[in-house]
C-alpha cells in the first residue's frame, strides 16, 4: 500500500485508475494552477512511493534525495528532459512516459502551425477582425504554397514521421535528420536521410521532432539557420530549447526566413518581452502538442498505468 504524488490536476481518467487501484493507499494531487515550486515538491513526495510528474516540473538528484521510499516516476508527457533517468535508475527509480498515444496529435499541430504560418492566417484573421481588410485584391495576402514542396524533419521518431506522412499527401518530398537511418519508414514514405545542414539548404519547410538533449540543445543556432532558404518556414512542436530562440528572432525579423510556427518555447511561458511577440511572421501556440481531452485522458492513463506497474513492482507499460 503506498502513497502516490500526482504534480498536477490531470484528467479524471487517469485519476479513476489511481483512485481505485488496491496499491494505491493515499493519492495526493497537487490542487493549484501552477506548479509546485522545487520546496514544495520535495516537501510533498517525502513519503511517497510513486510519483505522477507533469512538465515543468523536475525530477534531479535533490528531488530523489527528499524521496527515500520512491519506486516509480511515471511523467505525463512524451518527452523526459525534466526527469535525470540516469540518477534515477542508479537508484533503483523506474522511469515511464507516454509515447504513441500523442503521436498524431502532435504531428497534427505540427500542420496546424504549418498550414498558418504558410498562409498568415493569425495574421489574416487579425486583420478581418479589425476591419483592417480593404476587400479582395490579386496582390493581397500572398501566402506560400505548400503542396509539392519539399519537408525536412529533424529528429525522425515516431511523431516526425507521422508528420511526414501527412506530408505525402501534399505531394511533398521528404527529408529527414536522425541519429539512425530508419529504412522502413524510408520505403514507406520515400523519405531521404541525409545530414543536417543539407537538409536545411534544401527544406521549404522544416518540421523540428527531435527530444531536447545534451546533443540537440541550441542545435538550430544561428549558423544552422542561416542555411535555410529566405522563402522557408520553421515548425517546432518538440521542445523550444533546440533552438537558439534569440537568433531565431532575428532570423525572422530581418527576414532570413520567411516564418516560424512555434508551439514550444525556451522559456514557458514566453516571457511577455520576448522579441517573438513583436514579430508577424511567427505563428505561436502555448505548448498544445497534445492538448485534447482523447490524448491528454489516455496520457493520464497510461501515467497511471507505468505507477501501478512500478508499484507492483512489474515491468512499465512505457518504460524510459
Ligand atoms: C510531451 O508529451 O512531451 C509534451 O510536450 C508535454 O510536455
Amino acid at each position: 500500500m503506498s502513497k502516490v504524488f500526482v504534480g498536477r490536476v490531470i484528467p479524471e481518467a487517469g485519476l479513476e485508475l489511481l483512485r481505485n487501484a488496491p496499491e494505491v493507499s493515499e493519492l495526493v494531487v497537487w490542487p493549484e494552477a501552477w506548479a509546485p515550486s522545487p520546496e514544495q515538491m520535495r516537501e510533498a513526495v517525502a513519503d511517497c512511493e510513486a510519483i505522477l510528474n507533469a512538465p515543468p516540473s523536475r525530477i534531479d538528484d535533490a528531488l530523489l534525495d527528499a524521496a527515500p521510499h520512491l519506486k516509480v516516476v511515471a511523467n505525463i508527457a512524451v518527452g523526459v528532459d525534466t526527469i535525470d533517468v540516469e540518477a534515477c535508475h542508479k537508484r533503483g527509480v523506474l522511469v515511464g512516459n507516454t509515447p504513441d498515444v500523442l503521436t498524431d496529435s502532435t504531428a497534427d499541430v505540427a500542420w496546424a502551425l504549418l498550414m498558418a504560418t504558410a498562409w498568415r492566417i493569425t495574421e489574416a484573421d487579425h486583420n478581418v477582425r479589425c476591419g483592417q481588410w480593404g476587400g479582395w485584391k490579386p496582390t493581397d495576402y500572398w501566402g506560400t504554397d505548400v503542396s509539392n514542396t519539399t519537408l525536412g524533419v529533424v529528429g525522425f521518431g515516431r511523431i516526425g514521421q507521422a508528420v511526414a506522412r501527412r506530408a505525402k499527401s501534399f505531394g511533398m518530398e521528404i527529408l529527414y535528420w536522425n541519429r539512425s537511418a530508419k529504412p522502413e519508414a524510408e520505403s514507406e514514405l520515400g523519405a531521404r536521410r541525409v545530414e543536417l545542414d543539407a537538409l536545411l539548404r534544401a527544406s521549404d519547410f522544416v518540421s523540428v521532432n527531435c527530444a531536447l538533449t545534451d546533443e540537440t540543445r541550441g542545435l538550430l543556432d544561428a549558423s544552422k539557420l542561416a542555411l535555410m532558404k529566405p522563402s522557408a518556414i520553421l515548425v517546432n512542436t518538440a521542445r523550444g530549447a533546440v533552438i537558439d530562440e534569440a537568433a531565431l528572432a532575428v532570423a525572422l525579423k530581418t527576414h532570413k526566413i520567411r516564418g516560424a510556427g512555434l508551439d514550444v518555447f525556451e522559456v514557458e511561458p514566453l516571457p511577455k518581452d520576448s522579441p517573438l511577440n513583436e514579430l508577424t511572421n511567427v505563428v505561436m501556440a502555448p505548448h498544445v502538442g497534445s492538448a485534447t481531452e482523447r490524448t491528454r485522458s489516455a496520457m493520464a492513463r497510461l501515467a497511471a498505468r507505468n505507477i501501478l506497474a512500478g508499484l507492483r513492482g512489474e515491468p512499465l507499460p512505457a518504460p524510459v
